[in-house]
């Protein structure tokens, strides 16, 4: 294999040689290096030039797209948006502005921001009938289950945005996506608590807003707490997008078919709530629950690394990072600022940390390469921040819908883009002749 690859176009001057060592049959791969990260070998002649496929259960090694949206570098625990740092734009940016960025590729100028703002401001009320179909859920349902249903329902609310080859109408799209989830959220919140839904108001920024529907009432003012709506507001902006996780690969197989940007977002949703992908943020509050107290940790880890016991220490592993996940260290520090701020103590903080401590001490997770993930901390944030637990992954999903409609904006206006049709390795039974029922 030579050097000097062209950068991240369908083009490549290097190839990758492959022998069948049955046939001693070669085949040329063409290598394209993007403009950082790992070189892909292109297979897609090989199935044509072998007869064979190529197998990766779980896509450990398979690039499923080109993008130019994230970047990931797990061994060094890096995490680009559109070539900006995550741990600058959490300090830096707020999460309009983020989205923005994820959206259209830049930062915005002072008046871009103002227009998106407004934008993203007036498309935050749902259509009046929306409320009707919560009615169809019990006031027990998961929010992660009505928040599958509700926006998927937006499908059949908004058909002036059908045609996904229209640039405009899919903005449209993703700008109702934006700012109807925060307001989707809360009515589910409100909804299982059994309390009356609060309407969006224009005077309040985003992360304001969703406070504000989420926990205020009819009978007294509700005062906007700046300590919880920065800290809300950096919490989406870690969880904005990152790569082609589980749920963003959802989304982009769901839209390479054509389907509704809707429908798609709601099949994202599906995969998120996932214990192993969006549902860990919960899961870790639970864990950290119920070891109770420090002096139960190592019990906890040793149950992790029971190979017969399917318990896993949630909040840590992750398929791409192999280093400490630079969303968590934000995070961590964020819970201190957080903490602090409300005077308030947190005995789960201690455990975390001492957890995290011990864990990083440990052979076992040493050489797995195991470290906090972005779930480990958030779930403390959120509880500090009076957020009910099943409420964790809603606000994960809140946050991702940028991520999840600036990847499908990106697949629909791919001129490579082709339906996802992933082939298998079959092990089943040879063709055999049906048998009668008075045979069998
Ligand atoms: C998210 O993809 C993304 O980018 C996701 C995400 C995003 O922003 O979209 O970052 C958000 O989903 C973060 C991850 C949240 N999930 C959890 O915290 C759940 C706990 N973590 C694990 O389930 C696991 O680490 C995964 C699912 C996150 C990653 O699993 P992989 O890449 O398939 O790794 P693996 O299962 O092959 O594990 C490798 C080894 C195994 O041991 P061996 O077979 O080699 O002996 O590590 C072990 C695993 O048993 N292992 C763990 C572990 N995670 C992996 N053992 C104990 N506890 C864990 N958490």
């Amino acid at each position: 294999m030579t050097a000097n690859a062209q950068q991240g176009s369908s083009a490549a001057d290097t190839t990758f040689s492959l022998t069948d060592n049955a046939t001693s049959e070669t085949i040329e791969l063409p290598v394209i290096s993007g403009s950082l990260g790992p070189d892909v070998v292109d297979i897609r002649k090989f199935y044509g030039g072998t007869g064979k496929f190529t197998y990766d259960p779980g896509f450990t090694s398979t690039g499923s797209c080109e993008s130019k949206i994230t970047y990931i570098d797990g061994d060094q625990g890096v995490l680009l948006h559109r070539g900006y740092a995550i741990d600058e734009l959490a300090e830096n940016s707020d999460f309009l502005e983020v989205s923005y960025l994820l959206l259209y590729g830049e930062l915005p100028s002072a008046g871009q921001k103002k227009e998106f703002d407004a934008t993203i401001t007036e498309h935050t009320m749902v259509h009046e009938q929306i409320n009707y179909l919560f009615r169809g859920f019990r006031r027990d349902a998961h929010p992660m289950a009505v928040l599958i249903g509700v926006v998927g329902a937006l499908a059949a609310f908004y058909h002036d945005t059908t045609d996904i080859q229209d640039s405009r109408q899919r903005m449209i799209a993703s700008h109702r996506l934006i700012a109807k989830m925060p307001t989707i959220a809360a009515m589910a919140h409100k909804y299982a608590i059994g309390q009356p839904f609060v309407y969006p108001r224009n005077d309040l920024s985003y992360s304001e807003n969703f406070l504000h529907m989420l926990f205020a009432v009819p009978c007294e003012d509700y005062e906007i707490n700046p300590v919880q709506s920065e800290a809300m507001d950096r919490i989406l902006i870690l969880h904005a997008d990152h790569e082609q996780n589980a749920s963003t690969s959802t989304v982009r197989l769901a839209g390479s078919s054509g389907a509704n940007p809707y429908a798609c977002i709601a099949a994202g949703i599906a995969t998120l709530w996932g214990p192993a992908h969006g549902g860990a943020n919960e899961a870790v509050v639970h864990m950290l629950d119920e070891i109770g107290s420090v002096d139960r940790i190592p019990e906890c880890l040793a149950k992790a690394k029971d190979k017969d016991d399917p318990f896993r220490l949630m909040g840590f592993g992750h398929r791409v990072y192999k280093n400490y996940d630079p969303r968590a260290k934000v995070l961590h520090k964020t819970c201190h600022e957080v903490l602090n701020d409300l005077g308030l103590d947190n005995e789960m903080l201690d455990i975390a940390r001492e957890l995290e401590r011990i864990a990083l001490e440990d052979d076992y997770f040493v050489e797995r390469k195991l470290y906090p993930n972005v779930d480990f901390y958030s779930g403390i944030i959120l509880q500090a921040l009076g957020i009910p637990t099943h409420l964790f992954t809603v606000i994960f999903a809140l946050a991702r819908t940028v991520g999840w409609i600036a990847q499908w904006n990106e697949m629909i206006e791919d001129p490579h883009q082709k339906i996802g049709r992933p082939r298998q390795l079959y092990t089943g039974e040879r063709q055999r002749s049906y048998v009668a029922l008075d045979r069998r």
